[in-house]
């Protein structure tokens, strides 16, 4: 007798929104051969970690969540364990030697060939970066949830190299998507009721496909698309912010106030040691620029601290940087050496040196968060619905400046983009009332 009940598949996501959207396309893959998706792990037939190698706790947190798959391996021992993402890419077949219990590797380049991968069909290892386009081979885009804000990957890969990151060697070299695939997957993800698309790349602003000069002209050509109410992009280098993309931001009402720009560090000595390629004084002019397009662009940025060399006086420039700015929001972390990076051999900054600077860094982060968040009280701001809240009648939402807002709205939809009046600031979201 065959089983044709279908066969469930769990995905864990860890990291960045490009493997959130890699989730999403490697469900739709397997969608095709008839795994449907289960939020629990102990009820699959497939379980699938699509991991990250940004930082060592990233990547640790896969072997300690592979340890507690044990158990469940040992009672169905045909339940599927697969790792997927960066960690897959950087660590190959050593994955399944450590842990035996893995089934399937396979690298964020090759994950159209999961399904054959699944079948047995195709090598159990595939890290490769395959010469064909894994989107021409993936299945169309499927309605798997009802929400009206998507993410779509326009562009993979940096060729930046900054010292202390992986991600030129997970994600491999730059690869920008031909404007035409781009538009299609919008016009089609708009025809399902998506109103909000965030642009998704390691290196975004660097986009360089067929069919438009750059992202600036990638963008008008999006805004074009009727009912795509709301654009973002992330994540930018600053100096691929080319000043046609700074002029979308000055005409495109499209475009959302808001924009995600790493500088990692204030201090000259430390971006030179970190090969950006640009100084803390060409950041400055670039976000004076950015304001005078756009006044009211809300800044977000990364920051880490502790890179190796990083003296105090270095730490203190980046303090004064993020008060020059002024950031709407900021992720900090603490160095983290990664195997094959140039900065892995360098001598690292005492971990409770870091673990001050880091805690100081956030310290003035959340004070301007506090301070942003609460210069939104009084203002209307477009929302749009997401789902709803936990109170009866409550809706969640974003603005268009990102922050999660909740209101009062019984009436309302999940996809409704209402104006909202700002009443109330919380630590990480916003309440407002229906304007
Ligand atoms: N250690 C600490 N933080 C890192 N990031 C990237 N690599 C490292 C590392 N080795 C941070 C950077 C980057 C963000 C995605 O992660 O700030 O912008
Ligand atoms: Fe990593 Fe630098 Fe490329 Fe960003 S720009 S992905 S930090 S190498």
């Amino acid at each position: 007798m065959t089983d044709q009940s279908p066969k469930r598949l769990f995905i864990k996501t860890y990291g960045c929104q490009m493997n959130v959207y890699d989730s999403q396309r490697m469900a739709e893959a397997l969608g095709a051969e008839g795994y449907v998706e289960t939020d629990r792990a102990d009820d699959a037939d497939m379980v699938l970690l699509n991991t990250c190698h940004i930082r060592e706790k990233a990547a640790e947190k896969l072997y300690s969540d592979l340890g507690r798959l044990k158990p469940l391996k040992a009672e169905r021992p045909d339940l599927k364990i697969g790792v997927a993402g960066c960690v897959a890419q950087a660590e190959g077949d050593e994955i399944i030697r450590r842990m035996p219990l893995v089934d399937l590797v396979v690298g964020p380049q090759a994950y159209h060939r999961l399904p054959a991968m699944a079948r047995g069909e195709a090598p159990a290892v595939d890290t490769e970066f395959p010469a064909e386009d894994k989107f021409d081979h993936l299945p169309e885009r499927r309605a798997t949830r009802r929400h009206p804000a998507a993410f779509l990957t326009v562009q993979e890969g940096c060729d930046k190299f900054c010292a202390f990151c992986v991600v030129p060697y997970t994600r491999g070299a730059e690869v920008s998507r031909p404007a035409a695939r781009i538009l299609s997957e919008a016009r089609d993800l708009v025809a399902r009721g998506v109103r909000e698309i965030t642009l998704l790349g390691q290196n975004v602003n660097g986009w360089h496909g067929e069919g438009a000069a750059g992202l600036g002209e990638l963008i008008r050509q999006l805004a074009g698309i009727e009912g795509l109410d709301r654009i973002r992009y992330t994540t930018s280098h600053p100096n691929d912010m080319a000043d046609d993309l700074i002029a979308a931001h000055r005409d495109l009402p499209q475009l959302m106030p808001y924009l995600h720009l790493p500088v990692q560090s204030g201090s000259d000595r430390v971006l030179k040691a970190m090969n950006r390629k640009h100084t803390r004084d060409d950041y400055l002019r670039l976000v004076d620029r950015i304001r005078a397009a756009r006044p009211d662009i809300l800044l977000t940025s990364d920051f880490i601290a502790g890179f190796p060399g990083e003296t105090d006086a270095d730490h203190a420039d980046t303090l004064r940087l993020i008060e020059e700015v002024g950031f709407g929001t900021a992720f900090s972390f603490k160095y983290s050496p990664r195997p094959g990076t140039p900065a892995a051999g360098r001598a690292l900054v005492p971990e409770a040196v870091a673990d001050a600077r880091l805690h100081e860094m956030q310290a003035l982060l959340a004070r301007q968060q506090k301070a942003v968040q609460e210069g939104m009280v009084g203002r209307t701001l477009g929302v749009l619905f997401e789902k709803p809240g936990r109170l009866p009648g409550q809706m969640v939402g974003k603005s268009d400046y990102l922050h999660s807002v909740f209101v009062q709205a019984p009436e309302a939809a999940v996809g409704d983009l209402v104006q909202v009046r700002i009443v109330a600031s919380a630590p990480n979201s916003l309440e407002g009332v229906l304007a």
